[in-house]
């Protein structure tokens, strides 16, 4: 009920928010990007963040103020976030932010083991990731800290604690009320962005995985870099998405290509040789980072590894963060393809609320799968939109060639597999405006109709030159990968999975359309019954089991791969990313 009554709070504070939301997108007058972090600037913030975190489990909420007056010892508390994790019972957590890296290490460090408490043998690991015992077994525990217990009962002045209903996805029915309420489509679409989307909390336990597998090679590896992508950072994931991580030994993920010091050097390490085949040398290494993970790393369990897949990945859960996440070490294109949906993202504000209601319609009506098969991804569905957005009349957004044309010397980016990623990455360069004033409700609509009309049988889509191009093989959809413009983004999709997209968004610019004429419910008959987006997401109880309507899902590909997997490494794997171009 408390939790029913925060969100109608919640809600009403949205708005507000969503009206002001909804006049800059229809004036067009803001640039978006104008003022606002670039994407390196806004990772490395979070990185930075994570480092003056900590994660401390407690028995419950009501533990906060102890906690938060014993930790206050070590540094100036800045923000504090509780959330909660369903194992067989309610697990309770705490996130303390500090001022400072050095008074999170200063917490860290006065840490004790489980192990030296209470004989048993657990491995002995640090980490962000700790808990908190009851004050009589912590004074029972020794004397000498016996000033340093003193000096914990200082009262603080206890900062406000940032409480989170939720990390994981809402349930159909808080959505079905939050939807209900809304005024009229336009609100309801960006109630659903608002609500739906990962929120500040999520993006934090993200970067704190991040940064535990980072640390745990710090020693051998002080350049190690494990990098977020995907949907954590690019501004189009939801809550409870999963977290994709690159592990680079060198941290070359963000490392701009400038002249080096190093060069010059006269002293060079002694290294051992690499093995000639790229492939099994990552395969190999990536074997042992899954039994350190496995063996050593607190919160982690059930690690699985894919390295069969195209791109290998280790799969794991980690259960202080209630987080699914797919480490790989290779193919750094993920990582900036990442940082090509953060700038769309970022530069009008109709792009996110846009794609996350398509992709909730595409979920709701079976088209996409949790599981990588012959069905369409996010990833490609985030495609169709930016192509959508950007071949309108008044376009949206521009293509991506203009971005490459606008790119400065410092924008120069090669993966070391001689991949270009070079674009501008200050969207001021290339001077981009959009004139077009469509609202949200029109735009879902208008993708609808396109798309119900586009012949996916003869072109293809690019996204770099924002037109489409003759169809250059026989894969039933064709999306130009915008980094490697060879590969098809959407080689995966089976000709009967393209023609169940056409099917369904007919359907849907159909029911939007009824929808749209039918706009005269009083506000009673709102709140009483489904209308709006509810319509259009038809089945959302059934969202993620839906079966495919035309056909049993068979994953040939991926069940080979897969028996691959269990094959040479004997551990039981459900393969993740494998991009299929
Ligand atoms: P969800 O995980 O479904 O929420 O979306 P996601 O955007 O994270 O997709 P996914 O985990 O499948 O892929 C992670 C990121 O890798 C994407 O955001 C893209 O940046 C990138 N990516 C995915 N598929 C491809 C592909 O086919 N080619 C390239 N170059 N990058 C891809
Ligand atoms: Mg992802």
């Amino acid at each position: 009920m408390n939790t029913l009554m925060r969100r109608a709070q919640q809600l009403q504070h949205w708005r507000t928010y969503c009206i002001k939301q909804c006049a800059v997108a229809a004036t067009g007058n803001e640039t978006a990007a104008k003022g606002k972090p670039s994407y390196e600037q806004f990772i490395d913030s979070r990185h930075q963040q994570a480092e003056r975190s900590i994660v401390v489990q407690v028995s419950s909420e009501k533990s906060y103020n102890e906690l938060y007056n014993y930790c206050s010892r070590f540094g100036h508390i800045v923000s504090a976030h509780h959330y909660t994790v369903q194992h067989e019972d309610e697990l309770h957590y705490l996130l303390l932010e500090y001022a400072n890296a050095s008074d999170a290490s200063a917490a860290i460090d006065s840490s004790a083991h489980s192990g030296e408490l209470s004989g048993s043998t657990s491995v002995p690991v640090r980490s962000s990731f700790l808990w908190f015992r009851a004050a009589a077994a912590a004074a029972a525990g020794g004397r000498r800290s016996q000033a340093k217990l003193s000096a914990a009962s200082a009262q603080h002045k206890t900062l406000p604690l940032t409480t989170v209903a939720g990390t994981q996805s809402w349930a159909p029915a808080q959505l079905q009320l939050l939807l209900r309420g809304a005024k009229s489509i336009e609100e309801q679409l960006q109630l659903l962005y608002e609500h739906t989307r990962l929120n500040d909390l999520g993006v934090r336990m993200r970067f704190l995985a991040a940064l535990q597998v980072q640390r745990a090679i710090a020693g051998m590896f002080p350049g190690a870099r494990a990098q977020p992508f995907g949907s954590s950072v690019n501004g189009f994931g939801k809550m409870g998405c999963d977290l994709d991580l690159i592990l680079r030994f060198d941290g070359g993920a963000t490392a701009a290509a400038t002249g080096n010091e190093r060069e010059l050097s006269r002293l060079v390490y002694h290294t051992k040789e690499n093995l000639s085949n790229g492939r099994s040398q990552t395969q190999r290494q990536m074997e042992c980072i899954g039994d350190l993970l496995h063996l050593f790393l607190p919160g982690v369990c059930h690690v699985r590894r894919i390295l069969q897949a195209r791109v290998p990945i280790i799969k794991y859960h980690h259960e202080h963060l209630d987080l699914e996440v797919d480490l790989s070490m290779s193919n750094l294109t993920g990582f900036y393809m990442s940082e090509l949906l953060y700038m769309f993202g970022e530069l009008d504000p109709r792009v996110r609320p846009l794609t996350f209601s398509i992709r909730r319609w595409a979920q709701s009506c079976g088209l996409t799968n949790p599981s990588p098969g012959r069905w369409i991804s996010n990833f490609s569905l985030s495609c169709l939109v930016i192509y959508f957005l950007q071949q309108l009349r008044q376009p949206i957004l521009p293509a991506i060639s203009a971005l490459v044309k606008a790119a400065a010397a410092t924008d120069i980016r090669v993966t070391e597999d001689g991949i270009n990623c070079t674009f501008a990455r200050d969207m001021e360069r290339v001077a981009f405006g959009s004139r077009n004033t469509s609202s949200l409700s029109e735009l879902l609509l208008q993708f609808f109709e396109f798309y119900s009309q586009f012949d996916f049988h003869n072109r293809a889509i690019s996204l770099n030159e924002a037109r489409a191009l003759s169809k250059p093989d026989h894969s039933a959809m064709y999306i130009v990968n915008p980094l490697e413009p060879l590969l098809n983004v959407s080689k995966n999709v089976s000709l009967e999975e393209c023609e169940r997209l056409r099917i369904e968004v007919r359907n849907a610019a159909w029911i939007l359309e009824s929808e749209v004429e039918n706009s005269t419910l009083t506000e009673q008959e709102r709140h009483e019954q489904s209308w709006g987006l509810l319509n259009l997401f038809k089945h959302p109880e059934k969202a993620v089991i839906r079966p495919n309507m035309f056909f049993k899902p068979r994953m040939v590909e991926v069940s080979d791969l897969f028996e691959k997997a269990q094959h040479s490494n004997g551990a039981s794997s459900t393969p993740s990313i494998n991009y299929k171009n």
